[in-house]
């Protein structure tokens, strides 16, 4: 797709595969500890749920946050933008610090001058499917992708039932990233888990976005170290 080189700070790995902790369903009451807690049991990335309660029927929280935690942590912030109007507000996530901004390709806005934007910042650009989308809605931007997230729940909620009717999509954009090349992640986002991330990562997917399933457990780096070690027999190089 894009064949530009990832723009992630990641130390170096022997595997593909990263595990994204969503702090949707951490304690929100303390987002700071949320972060380095994630850092230090082993999360790759920290995953940041944007909503505006428009796009989804959910609030959560914007650029001020997202650059207060900056300082909290030194893993990549990887932020999906539930929102409708994200290229009214695209400098401020930038300037917050993210990695990589992901947004929705059902919004009404201009998707191609939000995902130049991003890259001109010298970051990592992604657009996101819904359950319901078809991903012929990405080929317009195909050449702009870093990131293809595909929603495995519908957007707005932590702690949803995991949509395995998803997987075909996976699967096509794995299939389709073969044949064109470039450095693509394939990220899921939605009822990951031990019971689910197999069959994601069979699918084709390397970026696992988990929020429950690390945050709802007592001990969160046994959480992602299960996580980790299960997807490890499927790397895509
Ligand atoms: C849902 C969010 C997800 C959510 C994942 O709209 O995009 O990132 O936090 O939470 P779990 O892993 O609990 O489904
Ligand atoms: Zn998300």
């Amino acid at each position: 797709m894009s064949g530009r080189a990832p723009t992630f700070p990641e130390a170096p790995s022997t595997s593909r595969a990263r595990v994204a902790a969503s702090i949707l369903d951490a304690d929100l009451g303390n987002l700071g500890h949320a972060v380095a807690r994630a850092e230090r049991e082993g999360a790759d990335r920290i995953h940041l749920d944007v909503m505006d309660g428009h796009f989804v029927p959910n609030l959560t929280f914007g650029p001020k946050t997202i650059k207060a935690l900056r300082r909290r942590t030194r893993l990549p912030f990887d932020a999906h933008l539930m929102i409708a109007n994200p290229g009214r507000f695209i400098e401020e996530y930038l300037d917050a610090g993210c990695d990589s901004v992901t947004i929705h390709v059902e919004i009404e806005e201009d998707i191609e001058a939000t995902l130049r934007a991003i890259h001109a910042a010298g970051r990592a650009a992604g657009l996101c499917v819904k359950p319901k989308t078809p991903l012929t809605a990405l080929e317009p931007y195909r050449r702009l992708l870093d990131i293809v997230m595909v929603m495995t729940v519908e957007p707005g909620f932590g702690g949803q039932s995991f949509m395995a009717d998803q997987m075909p999509k996976v699967r096509a954009v794995r299939e389709s990233v073969r044949r064109f090349g470039g450095e693509v992640w394939i990220q899921v986002d939605g009822g990951v888990s031990a019971a689910t991330i197999e069959q994601c990562a069979e699918a084709g997917a390397d970026v696992f976005v988990a929020g429950s399933a690390v945050y709802g457990k007592n001990d969160v780096g046994e959480a992602i170290a299960e996580l980790r070690a299960l997807v490890a027999a499927h790397d895509h190089p």
